[in-house]
């Protein structure tokens, strides 16, 4: 995917934002904070096109072509995220309806609807312009489709996306049989008659089908996707040398970003930190791993974060000094190869005049200039980074799909997060040093010692299957609570749970007992010395082959298993049954993956992070200090950071150290 020797730096550039005068002045200033590539244009349709059919390229073709004199890479997106004015006026129904029935307003971003005719129609015109006009400017490196598909706009409940729902759904089902047997239309009296009976689910009087709102998800991820392949398809015919990308949230609430990753040419990544978590490294880690994983393992790019704060949260916290280094080579460490910030020039105009930029409105003579500027510097020295891969012995699966089923309506309770058991799982062997790929459900699973199944809540038979056949050909696995509980059609697997991996595990659960909130139990070992609590969740469990590791002690199933362990073929095979707290979440996965033969490269202190890539030019320790200590660690080698060589390296508070060595694992 490399798009130039080197690791990108850079960041969104809005040029129309500015008078002409000041472009000449930033693309000198981006030359001299080391900058490689921006992303232009992203919300610029009203500039390009400012009256149906008239377009206006001659501000694009200046800022294209000082680009080019300065050699820095153009990200041209394609302008479509925010359609303009005229649009929605002339064409009231690109506007998107929600579950309710409103209509939304013009006024701010995104607002179209993923079905409209109009809304694709005229972004395919302004693509076709923009690849026929640029296709050849030397500035272009990659185009960038849309903007963060589905972050305002997840669904659209008007009519004609309810009729291309019928649609959609005709060509899953064919016949509305099939569609009343998936959908369990027996129960409330829903059977339809006709697809035309359908609607998408918008406010019912009690809970709605959750099937129905499954397949809602999945028809509106189709339809976004739709949207980017229709401007995709024109770049690639025009362009077809010119690689295609669209910026992820990887945490989506409706992009399914394992079908789309298919659809890129390069995976790149949105990221911003949660001000309110005390360890948002932690999180940090976790996406990087996601879209490391989106992008099959291949390098990928971060197209934004933020140099500072951000402007949409309750308390927009600023980095600080050092912060945005760290948290750039932390996305580095785990498979990035570029660093790009939301945005270049921080607006003085508009809803983001709040957020932070490289160049703020104090201008130059900023700290966050200065720490930029040095980014930029080491961003040059990381080179030989580039193209290198991280190695992980451990997977977790991860799966949008049952994220949408499990937090649904009217589930056994509101505290089963999709995301909290794989958070806590990765955080756990963040704690441990040990790296770990995310990978979707029917992956091939055969490289790796141990994997995690957090939350699998809706599996498919053969991706069950799959796990299976991993552990009975020697894998590890865990799996927690609440997981082969549904089919594809989020129908209930019968004769106990977690059925589709009652075999596996040893197990058979006959009811879900979840706790009242804020109700603890305690955890029991085998001696019956209390080793831990738990929350949220129990089961009335009891072992058919598996091994009790852990009960409890006192709650709704006191003596019941908590934690079991299954021999499994030539594997074996972990069931959590409870949502066991974070020091003996820790203690279990440190013991399954020493059964499992994974073990941490490097011994560090607690809150020190050492991630490895490994490629052609050598091994690359990324050593990341999220403490307020410094420390000395002892990997041999040359710190591409601070230019020093030794047996050991000392990393200050807060600092980062990547130490490059020949890779003495390569032949
Ligand atoms: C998103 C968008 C950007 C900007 C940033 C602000 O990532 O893609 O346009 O709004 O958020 O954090
Ligand atoms: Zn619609």
């Amino acid at each position: 995917m490399l798009l130039r020797p080197g690791l990108e730096f850079g960041g969104d550039y809005n040029p129309e934002q500015w008078d002409a005068t000041t472009w000449p002045h930033d693309v000198r200033l981006m030359r001299e904070t080391g900058v490689t590539m921006v992303t232009v244009g992203v919300f610029s349709w009203s500039w390009l096109e400012p009256a149906p059919g008239s377009f206006d390229f001659a501000w694009l073709d200046q800022v294209m072509d000082l680009c080019a004199d300065t050699d820095i890479g153009v990200d041209l997106a394609t302008a479509t995220a925010s359609p303009p004015p005229w649009l929605t006026h002339e064409y009231p129904e690109v506007l998107p309806v929600d579950k309710l029935g409103h209509r939304l307003w013009p006024g701010s971003r995104q607002a179209y609807c993923p079905s409209s005719t109009a809304f694709q129609t005229r972004a395919a015109t302004l693509v076709d312009r923009l690849a026929t006009r640029y296709g050849s400017h030397p500035a272009l490196r990659l185009w960038h489709v849309g903007n963060e598909y589905a972050n305002h706009v997840t669904s659209c409940w008007c009519a004609v996306c309810a009729e291309a729902f019928r649609r959609w759904l005709a060509d899953r089902y064919v016949t509305v049989a099939d569609l009343n047997q998936a959908w369990g239309t027996a129960f409330w009296s829903q059977r339809y008659s006709s697809f035309d009976e359908i609607h998408p689910p918008r406010l019912t009087p009690s809970f709605g089908n959750p099937a129905q709102a499954l397949d809602f998800r999945r028809f509106s991820c189709a339809q976004h996707l739709a949207c980017f392949t229709n401007e995709r398809d024109i770049l690639r015919r025009i362009t077809p040398e010119v690689p295609v990308t669209t910026n992820f949230m990887s945490f989506s609430d409706v992009v399914d970003c394992w079908r789309w990753a298919d659809e890129v040419d390069v995976v790149s990544n949105d990221h911003y930190l949660k001000a309110a978590d005390a360890d948002n490294h932690v999180e940090l880690a976790f996406n990087a791993d996601l879209t490391r994983g989106l992008s099959r393992r291949r390098p990928w790019l971060l197209m934004e974060h933020s140099t500072s704060a951000v402007n949409w949260q309750p308390r927009n916290v600023a980095k600080r000094p050092g912060e945005m280094l760290r948290n750039s080579l932390q996305h580095v460490a785990r498979g990035a190869d570029g660093v790009l910030f939301f945005q270049w020039r921080q607006s003085q105009a508009g809803a983001e005049r709040f957020h932070s930029a490289i160049v703020p409105h104090a201008g130059t003579d900023s700290r966050v200039w200065r720490e930029a500027t040095d980014l930029g510097s080491v961003l040059a020295r990381l080179a030989p980074v580039a193209g290198s891969r991280v190695d992980s012995e451990v997977a977790l699966i991860f799966d949008y799909e049952s994220a949408w089923a499990l937090e649904g309506e009217a589930m056994p309770t509101v505290d089963v997060s999709y995301r909290d058991r794989a958070i806590a799982f990765h955080a756990a062997l963040w704690r441990e040093g040990i790296t770990v790929d995310m990978v979707p459900p029917g992956a091939d699973l055969s490289s790796y010692r141990l994997v995690l199944v957090p939350t699998l809540h809706l599996v498919r038979d053969r991706d069950a299957a799959a796990i299976e056949a991993y552990v009975r050909a020697g894998g590890h696995v865990v799996i927690t609570y609440f997981s082969g509980i549904v089919d594809e059609h989020t129908h209930v697997r019968l004769n106990g749970y977690p059925g589709a991996f009652r075999d596996l595990l040893g197990v058979r659960s006959e009811e879900f007992c979840p706790l009242r909130q804020d109700e603890h139990v305690s955890l029991v070992g085998p001696d019956g010395q209390r080793v831990g609590s738990a929350d949220v969740w129990t089961e009335d469990l009891t072992c058919d082959t598996s091994t009790s590791i852990m009960t409890y002690l006192d709650g709704p199933v006191a003596g019941r298993p908590a934690v079991t362990r299954n021999d499994y073929g030539a594997g074996r095979a972990w069931y959590l049954a409870t949502r066991t707290d974070e020091d003996t979440t820790f203690a279990l996965l440190q013991q399954i993956c020493a059964e499992a033969g994974v073990a941490p490269a490097t011994s560090t202190p607690a809150g020190v992070e050492v991630v490895r890539r490994t490629g052609p030019k050598g091994a690359f320790h990324f050593v990341l200090n999220h403490t307020d200590e410094a420390v000395v660690v002892q990997i041999g080698g040359l710190d591409l950071v601070s230019g020093a060589a030794g047996d050991s390296h000392h990393v200050e508070a807060g600092g980062v150290a990547v130490i490059s060595a020949p890779d003495q694992d390569s032949p």
